[in-house]
C-alpha cells in the first residue's frame, strides 16, 4: 500500500486531491436534447458539448490539470528551437521510461504517422493486439497490413480473462515464422487494450513477444497510451508484483520494447500532446527528418512550450499510485452499479471505462442495424449523457465483413466526474435498459472515406424513445 491512499466504502479510491476551481454544466429538457440529436445524425461525436450534461465520450484530452501542472506552464519557453521545455519533457520520458530519442508530437496519431512512414513499407504486416482506429489507419495508409494476433477471449465481453490484452504467442509466432524480418514492419502491442474493453496484458506475455521479436529480429513497439493503467493491472492481477511500485512496472513494460507512442492526451492529463520515443539512433533520426515535415521542429512537435511543461509535470504524476487507483477505482464502481443491475457490461472491467454490451444489451437490434450506435444516442436523449460507439461503425472497414465486438464506451476523464455524476449516470443507463425495446436500430445516411465513426450519420428505422418517459429520473431532476 502506498501512503495516503484509502477506499471508502464502496470500493472507491479516495481522491489524492480536492477541487479548486469548478466548470458549470447543465442538464438541458428532453425536446431539446431530441433536437441536438437530431441535428447531430444521431452520432454523439456531433454534439456540441453545451448540450451535454455528463461527458463521457472519452479520457482523451478530458482529465484535470494538477496546480502543478497549470503553474508549470507558467514556464513554457515558446523558443521555436531550442526550448528549455522541451529539455525538461525529454528528460521526464527518459527519467520514467528510459527511451534515449524523444520527439514530441501534437498528439498520438501525429506519432503513430511518423512511425508508419519510417517503418512500414507497401505489403508488410504489423501483427497487433486486436487494433486501434487511428494506429491502424496509419499502418494501412502507408502500405501496411494489419494483422491481429490478440487472444481470442479480447472479443468475449463475458470471458473472465485477466489479460485480455495478451497476444496469442503461437499465433503470433506463425506470423514471424512465415515472414519476418523483411515482411514484418514491426509488432505492436498496446497497453490496456482500448477496443476490447480496456484490457492489460501481463508482464509475462510482454516477456514473451519480446523473446519472439529478438529471434526473429523485428522491432517491438507499444502503444503506451494506457501503460501506467495496464502497470495497475499488472501489480493487482499478475502474481509476484504485489510489491512493486507503479513507476518500477512502468519502467520495466517500457524497458521490453524497442520503442513507444504515446497519446499523452490520457495517462498525462494533458488537453493536448503526444510522443515517439525510441532507442535506434537511425530510427530516431530518420524521425527527425520527417517531423520538421508533418509536425515542427524536433524541439516542439506541434505543441507550445507551455504544453511541454504540462506534460512533463503530467508523466510525473502518471507514476503516482494514488493517482492512478482512484480513476481506475471510479470505472470499477460505475461499473458494480450497472452489474447490480442486471446490465450487460465487459469483464472484467477495464481501467478507463465501463463497456455496455451493445449486442446484449439491444439483442432485438441486428449488427447491420448499428445497437451500439443507437444505445449512445439512447443514453444521450434519456439524460444528456455523451458516450461512444465501439462496434461495427468503428471496426468495419469498406466493405469487409464484420462480427466483432458491439459496444458503447463510457470513458471516465481523469480527475474530473465525482461518484454523484457517476451514480446519475448509472441511472441513466438503467432507464434505458428497460426501456430498450423503445431502440430501434439505425441506417448509416453518410459515410465518411476514413475513420467513419468520427462523423457518420444516422437516422433511427423506427420512433426512438418514444414515448418519452414522463417521469424519468432525468425530467425529476429537472
Ligand atoms: N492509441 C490509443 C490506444 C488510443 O486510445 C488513441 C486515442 C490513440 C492511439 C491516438 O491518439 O487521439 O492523441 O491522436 N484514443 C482516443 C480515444 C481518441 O477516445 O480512445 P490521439
Amino acid at each position: 500500500m502506498c501512503p495516503g491512499y484509502a477506499d471508502n466504502d464502496q470500493g472507491v479510491t479516495v481522491p489524492p486531491w480536492k477541487i479548486k476551481v469548478v466548470e458549470p454544466i447543465a442538464l438541458g429538457p428532453e425536446p431539446e436534447r431530441r433536437r441536438a440529436l437530431e441535428t447531430a445524425g444521431y452520432n454523439t461525436f456531433l454534439l456540441r458539448s453545451e448540450d451535454v450534461f455528463i461527458d463521457l465520450l472519452t479520457d482523451s484530452g478530458t482529465s484535470a490539470l494538477s496546480q502543478e501542472q497549470r503553474a508549470a506552464m507558467e514556464l513554457g519557453d515558446e523558443a521555436y528551437a531550442g526550448s528549455r521545455s522541451f529539455f525538461r519533457l525529454e528528460q521526464a520520458v527518459r527519467e520514467t521510461y528510459g527511451y534515449r530519442h524523444v520527439i514530441p508530437t501534437h498528439q498520438g496519431r501525429g506519432a503513430e504517422h511518423l512511425l508508419a512512414k519510417v517503418l512500414v513499407e507497401p505489403g508488410q504486416l504489423v501483427p497487433s493486439n486486436l487494433y486501434f482506429t487511428t494506429s491502424r489507419v496509419h499502418v494501412e495508409l502507408a502500405g501496411g497490413v494489419w494483422t491481429d494476433v490478440s487472444i481470442p477471449e479480447a472479443e468475449d465481453p463475458e470471458s473472465t480473462h485477466p489479460f485480455k490484452g495478451n497476444l496469442d504467442l503461437a499465433a503470433l509466432e506463425r506470423v514471424l515464422a512465415a515472414a519476418a524480418p523483411e515482411r514484418v514492419a514491426f509488432v505492436r502491442v498496446e497497453a490496456c487494450l482500448n477496443m476490447a474493453g480496456g484490457q492489460p496484458f501481463s508482464l509475462a506475455n510482454l516477456v514473451g513477444v519480446r523473446e519472439l521479436t529478438r529471434t526473429h529480429g523485428v522491432p517491438l513497439i507499444l502503444d503506451a497510451t494506457r501503460i501506467s493503467e495496464n502497470a495497475l493491472f499488472i501489480k493487482d492481477r499478475e502474481a509476484g508484483h504485489a510489491d512493486s511500485t507503479l513507476a518500477g512496472l512502468i519502467r520495466e513494460i517500457a524497458d521490453l520494447a524497442d520503442g513507444a507512442v504515446f497519446s499523452s492526451k490520457k495517462d498525462h492529463f494533458v488537453p493536448i500532446g503526444g510522443l515517439l520515443a525510441v532507442n535506434d539512433d537511425d530510427l530516431a533520426e530518420r524521425v527527425r527528418e520527417l517531423v520538421v515535415v508533418y509536425e515542427g521542429f524536433p524541439h516542439y512537435g506541434g505543441l507550445a512550450g507551455h504544453d511541454m511543461e504540462a506534460l512533463a509535470q503530467g508523466i510525473h504524476e502518471s507514476t503516482d499510485e494514488r493517482i492512478v487507483r482512484h480513476y481506475v477505482s471510479q470505472s470499477a464502481y460505475l461499473a458494480g452499479l450497472l452489474l447490480e443491475r442486471g446490465i450487460p457490461i465487459v469483464v472484467p472491467v477495464g481501467a478507463h471505462a465501463v463497456f455496455l454490451d451493445a449486442k446484449r444489451f439491444l439483442p432485438h437490434v441486428p449488427q447491420e442495424e448499428f445497437p451500439a450506435q443507437a444505445l449512445a444516442a439512447a443514453l444521450y436523449l434519456a439524460g444528456a449523457v455523451r458516450s461512444m460507439e465501439r462496434g461495427i461503425v468503428s471496426g468495419q472497414r469498406g466493405n469487409d465483413p464484420y462480427d466483432g465486438l458491439e459496444l458503447v464506451r463510457l470513458t471516465i476523464p481523469r480527475r474530473v466526474y465525482t461518484q454523484e455524476h457517476l451514480a446519475y449516470v448509472a441511472d441513466i443507463v438503467t432507464d434505458v435498459y428497460e426501456r430498450r425495446e423503445l431502440v430501434p436500430g439505425f441506417q448509416m445516411v453518410y459515410e465518411p472515406a476514413h475513420l467513419r465513426f468520427f462523423q457518420a450519420r444516422f437516422e433511427p428505422r423506427a420512433p426512438f424513445l418514444e414515448p418519452p418517459r414522463e417521469k424519468s429520473r432525468a425530467a425529476a431532476v429537472r
